[in-house]
């Protein structure tokens, strides 16, 4: 059976374990991983920007000795001509023996998943999900804090059209004592379903505030995200809301000495540059955690990975 990772609840919480403990082991001794994928291919499928997710997953693949193709903007593929995703991938997997797809539209790399003849991974649909960027932040938090379960989390910024976001709080609802701070302004709230269908069903603490200062000093983890400027209908609202939250110095002394401050990038202006100083920023080091995970994650689903022994996290 061809596994594909569209949702961030495809693996268990065991398999993401192991998943984590494969990328730690990685990042410890990439050698030992140089030719694991050798004569693989990964299509890169890429019908909306990206530079990390898309590079790292690239970046990922030449690090295990296999290779990359693809196309990085949906005007440079068939797309232009009204091919449906069911007939691209149809034909990529006649190609390459892994694809990563992203896409402007919810749902397709699921579409995508169910006419494949190889593994798809969902590298962000629409404002939907991201989980990639979860196993990125997953990775970040537990080597930062050494745990994934007892956290206070803050997310803060565009937490309705973030997908990062969506998928971030799916995922870390599985674990034990983790609190939610959801800071953002009353138009980006998190989708309806994030309450009732995540937080609620499972008894998750959270609370939805609009001052990040006031949440500062509670939270093991600030989480910020950009506000969305591609996915909002009119340009005023965005201009009204894309600098609700800054993180600078000043608000960084009201947070923990040991909080960590993560963002899935590309940052705008809602982290200053002279928190990148600050030992709490975490940033950079998710950015290249998610090399790791994405050459843990296509180890996995090539049903690559028992062929190296993982070591712990
Ligand atoms: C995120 C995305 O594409 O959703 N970027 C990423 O993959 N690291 C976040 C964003 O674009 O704001």
């Amino acid at each position: 059976m061809i596994r594909h990772l569209i949702d961030p609840l495809d693996f268990s919480v065991e398999e993401i374990d192991g998943l984590l403990a494969l990328a730690a082991d990685i990042a410890q001794d990439r050698q030992k991983y140089a030719e694991v994928c050798h004569g693989k291919k990964l299509a890169t499928l890429f019908y909306e920007p990206s530079t990390r997710t898309r590079l790292s997953f690239e970046a990922a693949m030449l690090n295990l000795g296999g290779s990359v193709l693809g196309f990085a903007t949906a005007d440079s593929s068939s797309a232009t001509k009204g091919e449906s995703v069911a007939d691209t991938i149809r034909v990529i997997s006649c190609y390459a023996d892994i694809c990563a797809m992203r896409h402007p539209k919810e749902g397709a790399p699921l579409r995508a998943a169910r006419y494949s003849g190889i593994p798809v991974i969902n590298a962000g649909d629409g404002g939907h999900q991201h989980p990639t960027q979860t196993l990125t932040d997953l990775m970040t938090i537990r080597r930062r804090k050494g745990r994934l379960s007892d956290l206070t989390i803050g997310l803060c910024g565009d937490l309705k059209f973030g997908r990062t976001v969506h998928s971030l709080i799916k995922s870390l609802a599985r674990y034990e004592g983790i609190r939610f701070v959801l800071i953002s302004p009353e138009e980006l709230r998190v989708p309806d379903y994030v309450i009732h269908e995540i937080l609620t069903p499972k008894g998750i603490p959270y609370e939805e505030v609009t001052s990040l200062e006031e949440s500062m000093p509670k939270l093991d983890i600030l989480y910020m995200t950009r506000v969305q400027k591609e996915r909002f209908f009119n340009e005023e609202d965005y201009i009204r809301l894309k600098d609700t939250y800054i993180l600078t110095p000043e608000k960084m002394k009201l947070g923990k000495p040991d909080m960590a401050v993560l963002h899935p990038l590309p940052r705008v202006n809602e982290i200053t540059l002279e928190v990148d100083d600050d030992p709490r920023a975490a940033y950079f080091e998710q950015a290249q955690n998610g090399v790791y995970v994405r050459m843990a994650l296509m180890m996995t689903l090539l049903g690559l990975a028992g062929e190296k022994e993982a070591g712990s996290c």
